[in-house]
């Protein structure tokens, strides 16, 4: 089995995977990935044509670097058989990640995994290449997390679905990614966005945050972002152009917490080599550093770097 790759996603913009024209703007976008979308955002009297608009575009390219992925409907629609043999079938060379939606247990993950497999096997193509984004869009799915991280190596990330999980446990409002009026006493999505990034994190796995919806408030997008951004999740999607630039910056560290990073990792390297007088705890300034320090700066410098800093 393919070592999974690990692939800037600060920001993933959806692109409606019948929109030839969406599709083609969206190759000179600055989005780290993107999704071509066969789900919600592709009508059902459109998702054959939907089917081969995708294929043809990822086989003409012009994607630059970013992450490839489908979206393909979820198991309870008559679709997804036809999304993954088509899609696939037709462009699968051309293609990084399939996305699954409303993912409820490890079973939706096993049955995509072995039609992928065939599908992969039955066009020659490179068998595990391709990598899945689970999302979590309901109760069900949440409960089942742990399962649904090991249901198949082919996962890279797990991505929250706030519009669909917020209609799933029937939360008391219409506004996606915004706390439901009422709910005074601290982020009503508090539980979800770290029970998400516990298990990412104990399976090695990116956590990514899904859409805002008000797409002309920025201010809003970046308060939002900057939550789970501080939890540490690695990206959040983006559903139009205009929030590419503010997703970037937010998942990005910033440069003064990137250039402490690389001081403390250079400080305690000096410290605990010979030069230093090997010793496990040393002063950088006013701070006290250690191994523990060393590791939280490696994730920022790790972060850093894969942004280009
Ligand atoms: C995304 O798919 C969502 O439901 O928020
Ligand atoms: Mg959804």
């Amino acid at each position: 089995m393919t070592t999974r790759p690990t692939r800037p996603r600060r920001t993933t913009l959806a692109v409606p995977g019948s929109s030839q024209k969406m599709i083609d703007k969206a190759r000179d976008l600055t989005a780290d990935s993107l999704f071509l979308d066969l789900e919600d955002a592709c009508a059902p009297a459109a998702k054959a044509d939907g089917r081969k608009i995708i294929a043809t575009s990822l086989n003409e390219g012009g994607f630059g670097a970013k992450t490839r992925t489908v979206r393909v409907n979820d198991w309870t629609t008559p679709w997804t058989y036809a999304d993954v043999v088509e899609v696939v079938g037709n462009a699968g060379a051309n293609l990084d990640c399939l996305m699954l939606p409303k993912t409820r247990n490890a079973g939706d993950v096993i049955a995509l995994d072995l039609l992928l497999t065939q599908v992969e096997k039955a066009e020659g193509l490179e068998v595990g290449r391709i990598g899945l984004e689970i999302q979590i869009e309901n109760a069900q799915g949440l409960l089942a997390l742990e399962a649904i991280a090991l249901a198949s190596p082919r996962i890279e990330t797990i991505v929250f679905g706030p519009a669909d999980f917020m209609a799933s446990i029937q939360m008391k409002t219409l506004v996606v990614g915004e706390q439901p009026p009422g709910y005074d006493v601290g982020d009503a999505y508090h539980h979800i966005l770290m029970s998400i990034l516990m298990v990412a994190r104990a399976h090695d796995l990116q956590a990514i945050d899904g859409p805002y919806l008000a797409i002309k408030d920025l201010d809003g997008l970046r308060r939002v972002a900057q939550r789970s951004a501080a939890l540490g999740f690695d990206g959040k999607w983006a559903l139009h152009p205009n929030q590419i630039d503010a997703l970037n910056e937010i998942y990005s560290p910033r440069q003064s917490d990137y250039d402490h990073a690389e001081n403390i990792l250079d400080a305690y390297a000096w410290h605990t080599s010979g030069a230093g007088g090997h010793r496990g705890a040393a002063m950088l300034g006013d701070e006290m550093i250690d191994e523990a320090s060393r590791k939280m700066a490696l994730v920022v410098s790790a972060k850093g770097r894969a942004a280009g800093m």
